[in-house]
């Protein structure tokens, strides 16, 4: 039972769990894929920053399972590597003697039946040795074609058993398939072994700081939400730029693209956040139903030709230098339609959005890393002021910053000091930095945490997933029909297609 799923019954006693820290009872983690970038970088740090910071029990054990041939001394080492190099937290050194104790390192493929039973018979060992109960976690850090291979076999080798008093989860990375089809089917092999409420399907972005803020910011206040829908709001616009190109991962990303690597999953999650409903409680089922909704209420535009873009970067200059096109990275075929930018408009279908416009863009060598959601409000209907003593005002804002300066902005005009009734735009900011002492936890550590303790407020349920394909699925088909992306220079931001969809609209895209 997860443990919000009590809440509600003892309001005092509510309060105070929710200051309590949540720590995680004995468990473990099996990481499939674990020699990847994304165990190196962010896994197994988070893993050290949990334990560092008091959130996990004491016999806390992590099992790296990849080909490589490795000794269980070897992987500690490449734990400790990736803790000294990315951790957040400081490294201590009782911390990581405790840790070591229990990590684990099973050599084999995913086709390899012994290895399995190897597994199985470490985590027999571990629950002996390191008291974690029968309890553990497999996460999928592997790339999407071999999810239901992996699956398969947890079941095969009975490592999928639920047992009274324990528990056994999988952890999915995204993309959660290809499309709807894909999509339905994986979900489909995976509840034949796991059941739903042990499956967590990750997206890293809601495990940060500020997209949760997002809830905070509209439902713990009451001066957002009255002008938070179409009477006052002209368009929202949700940016996600990244100043880097595809680096090492030409084997994830070409014949995905940006679309579907970000826009399925972390944009479309944003947008949910910002125009849902208010849930009657900050509950896993509340959330899915409130974002299904909205998500279920998404129509896409009839000419996608006009209201859609894709692009592809070439090569160009970033921070001084000189960086090459995509079609030039290695690993990408010479041929590659994969869009490396996609900008989209979606209208929502309801009484609280109709008309209201929201635009997604994303896309790699951008000209600078930077996420944001910026609700932009319509124009004042009337000025009593003299046009000439007035600069041209733009339209109010609300920025959600997500990252990296993490805070939130609220644009207005301004009488400017002096005699004259002169007006000007102005940015008042909220920053994280210097509101709170606390630190942030990252994403991962969040998510890892919450899978642990069987929380599943913070991670897209199928329902989700499916709607989020239904909208992207006709657009992926439109351009699969319309030839290449179109190119852009590295280090702008985005080809001359993108801005002319908004300006149609008499809009333009806001320069972050
Ligand atoms: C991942 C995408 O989900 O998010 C990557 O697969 C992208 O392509 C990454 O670079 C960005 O994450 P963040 O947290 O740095 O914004």
């Amino acid at each position: 039972m997860s443990p919000s799923s009590t809440r509600g019954v003892n309001p005092l006693r509510d309060a105070l769990d929710r200051r309590l820290p949540r720590i995680a009872g004995p468990s473990g983690l099996v990481i499939f894929g674990v020699t990847g970038d994304l165990s190196r970088k962010k896994l197994m740090p988070a893993v050290y920053d949990l334990a560092n910071r008091g959130l996990l029990p004491p016999g806390f054990s992590l099992v790296g399972f990849a080909r490589r041939e490795w000794e269980h001394e070897d992987f500690a080492a490449e734990v400790h590597a990736a803790v000294k190099e990315h951790a957040r937290t400081p490294f201590r050194e009782e911390v990581w003697q405790q840790l070591v104790q229990g990590c684990r390192f099973v050599q084999g493929n995913f086709d390899d039946d012994e290895a399995f039973e190897t597994l199985k018979s470490t985590i027999a060992e571990l629950d002996k040795a390191q008291g974690t109960g029968g309890n553990f976690a497999f996460y999928l850090s592997v790339p999407p074609k071999f999810f239901p291979r992996v699956v398969q076999q947890l079941k095969k080798h009975g490592l999928a058993d639920q047992r009274e008093g324990s528990w056994r989860r999988a952890v999915i990375e995204k993309p959660f398939g290809h499309d709807l089809t894909s999509a339905r089917e994986l979900n489909r092999i995976v509840h034949e072994v796991f059941p739903p409420n042990e499956v967590f399907r990750i997206d890293h972005y809601l495990g940060k700081e500020t997209v949760q803020n997002i809830l905070a910011l509209r439902f713990a206040n009451q001066m957002f939400e009255p002008i938070w829908n179409r009477s006052y709001v002209d368009h929202v616009q949700i940016t996600m730029a990244e100043d880097i190109g595809i680096g090492g991962r030409a084997g994830y990303y070409d014949g995905i693209g940006a679309a579907r690597d970000v826009i399925q999953n972390h944009l479309l999650q944003l947008l949910a956040l910002t125009a849902m409903e208010e849930p009657g409680s900050f509950d896993a089922d509340a959330l899915v139903t409130e974002k299904s909704k909205v998500l279920g209420a998404v129509r896409l535009p009839a000419d996608l030709g006009a209201h859609t873009v894709r692009g592809q970067y070439a090569k160009g200059w970033q921070g001084g230098e000189q960086v090459p096109g995509y079609l030039e990275e290695d690993g990408i075929d010479p041929a590659s339609t994969t869009d490396t930018f996609a900008a989209v408009k979606l209208e929502i279908d309801n009484r609280r959005w109709a008309g209201v416009p929201f635009y997604l863009r994303t896309g790699k060598r951008l000209g600078r890393r930077v996420t944001e959601i910026a609700i932009v409000f319509q124009r004042a209907p009337h000025s009593p002021f003299d046009s000439t003593a007035t600069e041209e005002l733009g339209q109010n804002a609300l920025v959600i910053r997500v990252q990296p300066d993490e805070g939130v902005t609220v644009r207005f005009g301004s009488k400017v000091p002096g005699t004259s009734m002169e007006v000007r735009d102005v940015s008042m900011d909220f920053a994280y930095g210097e509101s709170f002492t606390e630190s942030s936890p990252e994403a991962y550590e969040r998510l890892i945490l919450d899978v642990l303790l069987g929380d599943a407020n913070l991670f897209p349920r199928v329902e989700e997933v499916e709607l989020s394909w239904k909208i992207l699925d006709p657009i992926e088909e439109h351009w699969e029909k319309t030839g290449r992306p179109a190119p852009y220079p590295a280090g702008t931001w985005g080809p001359a297609e993108a801005d002319e969809m908004l300006a149609r609209d008499g809009r333009s895209w806001r320069r972050p």
